[in-house]
């Protein structure tokens, strides 16, 4: 595991943004895989002025987001889609047809899960997977308890999850999500994790240098060969001084 501790947010979103557009940089056709939440919105802020400044080209990278509500419409302010066309799609070239991200309206939403990992499949796999983590240590949506081995498919939200992310759990708030499991996550050939904020401090620690267990999805990232983290100073909090 690389570990990079920078001080502020502004320098995480920074060199989140520099590291993913050198790696498309030596691999243009980079399958990327993206978060979404409060935490890369300055990553995909700052990857936009490095395409605006002619330092990356998306023309062709390929995108798979880890998850999206469900039921929800893409057209919904509220869903991943809108996130995504919002922070990045609509600011850079990637082709519309290069975009992946899960199908909160499918009827079928099994049948939508598999789907995807065919369509993953066929992409030839994750090069990168950028992710954040929640409070209670999921990535994507995998809440505590999710399998080492669980692939892309619907999963209900945790009650905490649903509070952080909509401020409510009344109607007309989404109670599940599709997202992509832990052993889909882990097939990525590299993963950057990135998180900040003094709220981060305690789950980064118990997620990095505690225990491999499902009760912290997150702490199945020690497993990966490849894994890259960057912290601000609050993230890093309980981080050991090296
Ligand atoms: C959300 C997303 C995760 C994200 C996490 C942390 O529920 N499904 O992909 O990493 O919560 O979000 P934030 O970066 O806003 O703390």
């Amino acid at each position: 595991m690389r570990t990079i501790i920078v001080d502020t947010y502004e320098d995480l979103s920074l060199v989140a943004a520099r590291l993913v557009g050198d790696e498309i940089g030596e691999k243009p056709d980079l399958v990327l895989g993206l978060p979404t939440g409060r935490t890369p919105v300055g990553f995909y802020a700052a990857l936009v002025q490095l395409y605006r400044q002619g330092r990356v080209d998306f023309s062709r990278v390929v995108t798979f987001n880890l998850d999206e509500y469900y039921p929800m419409d893409p057209r919904d302010p509220r869903s991943f889609h809108a996130f995504m066309q919002k922070h990045l799609l609509e600011h850079v070239n990637v082709p519309w047809d290069h975009v992946h991200i899960p199908d909160g309206r499918a009827p079928e939403p099994e049948q939508a899960c598999a789907e995807y990992e065919h369509q993953l499949a066929r992409a030839g796999g994750i090069d990168l997977l950028v992710l954040g983590i929640g409070h209670n240590g999921h990535i994507g949506f995998n809440e505590p308890g999710a399998p080492r081995q669980g692939r892309t498919g619907p999963v209900r939200l945790a009650h905490e999850t649903i509070q952080a992310n909509f401020g409510s759990v009344g109607p007309g708030v989404p109670r599940f999500a599709l997202s992509m499991g832990i052993g889909t996550i882990l097939e990525s050939r590299k993963i950057l994790l990135l998180a900040s904020g003094q709220d981060k401090a305690s789950i980064i620690r118990r997620a990095l240098l505690g225990p491999v267990t499902p009760d912290v999805p997150a702490s199945f990232l020690q497993l990966h060969p490849s894994l890259t983290v960057i912290l601000d100073r609050g993230a890093a909090a309980y981080w050991p001084a090296s």
